[in-house]
């Protein structure tokens, strides 16, 4: 009988999830075992919903947006009793399962973590999230989709800017780093970029607004959702929370406050434009593609090599395996190197 893995995607979704399943399936194949597919997250381990997964059913997933077996942001450590973890070991035994391939950011492979340290779970992690925001690992897949696709709506905004001579505020997702927004505003040429992670200097921002919009008669500024401005207010922002205990931020409206302060105390007209979840669908780019398909292969790699505990990781160009426990707990914010960059730049 064949050894079976089971794989699973939580967290927010994002482009190059179906090419790391795909990749996956096909390396366990090679090696000589079957896959499961456990569905919509840690929710699915819980519950014990699975699908089929093998190289006919992932054939053509590699160019789809999305995850083929569903998310969710279930964290089965919330409940303190131990129930939810107890029920997703018992899921794991009664799947025959000899490993868990568990694919997703900080959240998703802290599970993993616990589950492998505390539980002896044999769990190997694969690295998501279009926030990028993961430490150890070069890049993240979804995030190259993620800034592809913002990059053509900030370079959409500047058209509409430059034909109505406004400043344009375009407003980005990415939680706790401000990757997304670094990277969208520099290789979208615009004037302005607010992060989570720098205080924004008002007084420095307006002043190189007027100075765009006398130069070219539009400018555009990209801001993080989780950008922090106390001249604007913080909106509806820190009280909801996930499972995770992270703010909800899809209500904050950074972008639309940005854009008021900066038309009060300019007078110049400005607008707003939110590129939220569109900004997490669609098909991979060939980067997210390829990242995916290897972080995947690898994967299958370090399961069938007994490496549990790992994350298939990017390092110096190299996939590797590191120990899961390293990548996870300290996100990998903008530092020092990129607010230099970002003196240049802005
Ligand atoms: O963590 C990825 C992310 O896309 C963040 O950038 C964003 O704040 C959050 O997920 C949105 O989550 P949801 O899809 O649950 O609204």
């Amino acid at each position: 009988m064949k050894k079976k893995i089971g794989i699973l995607t939580g967290g927010g979704d994002c482009p190059g999830l179906n090419p790391a399943i795909r990749g996956c399936v096909y390396a366990a194949e090679k090696y000589g075992y079957e896959c499961v597919g456990i569905t919509d997250g840690w929710k699915g381990l819980l519950e014990g919903t699975t699908t089929p997964l093998n190289r006919e059913v992932t054939e053509y997933i590699i160019a789809k947006g999305g995850t083929m077996l569903g998310s969710s942001r279930t964290n089965p450590f919330k409940k303190d009793d131990g129930s939810n973890v107890k029920k997703c070991l018992e899921t794991f035994k009664k799947l025959d399962l000899h490993a868990l391939v568990a694919m997703g950011g900080d959240d998703t492979l802290g599970v993993a973590t616990r589950l492998y340290r505390d539980h002896k779970l044999n769990v190997v992690g694969v690295p998501k999230t279009m926030d990028n925001d993961l430490s150890v690992t070069d890049y993240t897949f979804g995030f190259d989709t993620s800034v592809t696709r913002a990059i053509e709506a900030a370079q959409a905004l500047q058209d509409t800017g430059n034909s109505h001579h406004r400043v344009m505020v375009l407003e980005v997702m990415g939680r706790h780093a401000g990757w997304v927004a670094l990277y969208t505003g520099i290789a979208a040429a615009a004037d302005y970029v607010c992060i989570p992670e720098r205080k924004i200097d008002t007084a420095h921002m307006l002043a190189k607004i007027k100075a765009a919009h006398a130069r070219k008669r539009f400018a555009l500024v990209v801001t993080s959702e989780a950008a922090e401005l106390p001249e604007v207010g913080e909106g509806q922002s820190k009280r909801e929370v996930d499972q995770f205990g992270h703010a909800i931020l899809k209500d904050r409206g950074m972008g639309e406050r940005i854009a008021g302060f900066i038309e009060k105390e300019t007078g110049i007209e400005t607008r707003h434009a939110v590129i939220g979840h569109m900004q997490r669908g669609g098909a991979p780019t060939l980067f997210d593609r390829m990242l995916g398909t290897r972080v995947g292969m690898k994967a299958a790699e370090l399961v069938h090599t007994g490496q549990f505990g790992t994350m298939a990781a990017l390092v110096n160009n190299q996939y590797v395996g590191v120990p899961l426990e390293k990548a996870t707990g300290q996100l990998k914010i903008v530092n020092q190197e990129w607010f230099d960059v970002m003196e240049v730049m802005f």
